[in-house]
């Protein structure tokens, strides 16, 4: 099977835009791939480096990890590590800076947009090496497929930039990565303005109960037009209904509404407290897996230290070959150096 390797930033629980635009996708391939999820927590220092952001990994990480299994995500076949613990991709980060110009991801409009909404008014190098860092994930397991939002598909082509320009200098040792992107790559938010983010507030969260649901659902923007419930309604970019279509396993019930909606013959509070009950039913068996594992923390830490030290196997491969290729494994050799500059993995 082909290696396919895609992540996350932790940033704690997960929401419905999450379930669309990822997470469904990834439990779909993990039937045709040999799937590696990295928590990419390197790559929060880009714009978060104080201690206190390093303190929070943890935390995000139980979080996401719950929400993973939650979906579908099978440890027993999918490895999930942490990006951090694996000390190969900071060695293959800097030996891929040496192969892109700094232009070249000055041109990068995703990194611009990152430095502003982290209010910086300058970018660290490590910002500016976001995608490099990105690249190093992709190219350590030698991934042949990355799935991906819209808003990293520049990355991606940078690790193919990469790929082709590491082969052509040192040898064939990296698979050209193929993106995959997801055809709803982003859910609007409960506002009907943005898409669906925690930190807009405008996000109904995976793990959220039914009350919050029901009250996030209630308060949701809709068509503005409509001030009575006779007036006929528009469907198309309604949040409500764009929700109805993706979570409402009732299709009679959502043709039913839609209709009675274009026709101004149904109130608001009718298609939300139905919406409300559909996303209820959607993510009660997420909840109750979720549940399940949420009381087995042991079982977390587990799969997180199976997933990662699986991954340093593969990443010490990989970083065999690069420089072998490369020619550092004979300079080494020359001077009886090891080889390998990395320290030696504690057994756990
Ligand atoms: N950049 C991704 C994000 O937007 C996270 C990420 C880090 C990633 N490394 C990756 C995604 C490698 C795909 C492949 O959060």
């Amino acid at each position: 099977m082909k290696r396919l390797l895609t992540g996350d930033r932790p940033t704690g629980k997960l929401h419905l835009g999450h379930w669309v635009g990822s997470l469904q996708n990834r439990v779909q391939l993990q039937k045709h791939y040999e799937c590696i999820f990295l928590i990419a927590d390197l790559h929060t220092l880009t714009t978060r480096p104080s201690r206190n952001d390093i303190d929070a990994i943890a935390e995000h990480t139980r979080e996401m990890i719950l929400d993973y299994l939650a979906c579908g995500i099978d440890p027993a076949r999918s490895t999930i590590y942490l990006q951090s613990a694996v000390a190969e991709t900071y060695e293959l980060d800097l030996i891929l800076e040496m192969l892109v110009t700094v232009p070249r991801l000055q041109r990068l409009p995703s990194l611009k947009e990152m430095r502003d909404a982290a209010g910086l008014k300058e970018m660290s190098l490590g910002l500016l090496g976001y995608p490099v860092l990105q690249s190093a994930d992709i190219l350590l397991p030698r991934a042949s497929v990355v799935p991906v939002g819209k808003d990293n598909e520049a990355h991606v082509e940078l690790a193919r930039y990469l790929v082709k320009q590491f082969n052509s200098l040192y040898g064939e040792v990296f698979p050209l990565p193929q993106p995959i992107i997801g055809d709803i790559p982003t859910l609007v938010g409960t506002d009907g303005a943005h898409k669906m983010s925690k930190s807009l507030n405008n996000a109904i969260m995976l793990s959220d109960d039914a009350a919050t649901v029901e009250q996030r659902v209630m308060g949701m923007y809709t068509d503005p037009n409509r001030t009575r419930a006779d007036i006929p309604g528009k469907i198309e970019g309604n949040p409500l209904f764009i929700y109805h279509r993706l979570f409402n396993n009732n299709l009679v019930e959502v043709e039913e509404l839609s209709m009675r909606y274009q026709q101004g013959r149904v109130g608001d509070v009718e298609v939300k407290k139905k919406l409300a009950a559909a996303l209820n039913r959607f993510l009660a068996p997420l909840q109750e897996r979720r549940a399940h594992f949420a009381a087995r923390p042991d079982y977390v830490v587990q799969v997180l230290s199976e997933g990662t030290e699986r991954m340093r196997r593969v990443a010490r491969e990989t970083l065999e070959q690069t420089r072998q290729a490369m020619g550092f494994t004979r300079l080494w050799q020359g001077f009886s150096l090891s080889a390998s500059p990395n320290l030696p993995i504690a057994k756990s």
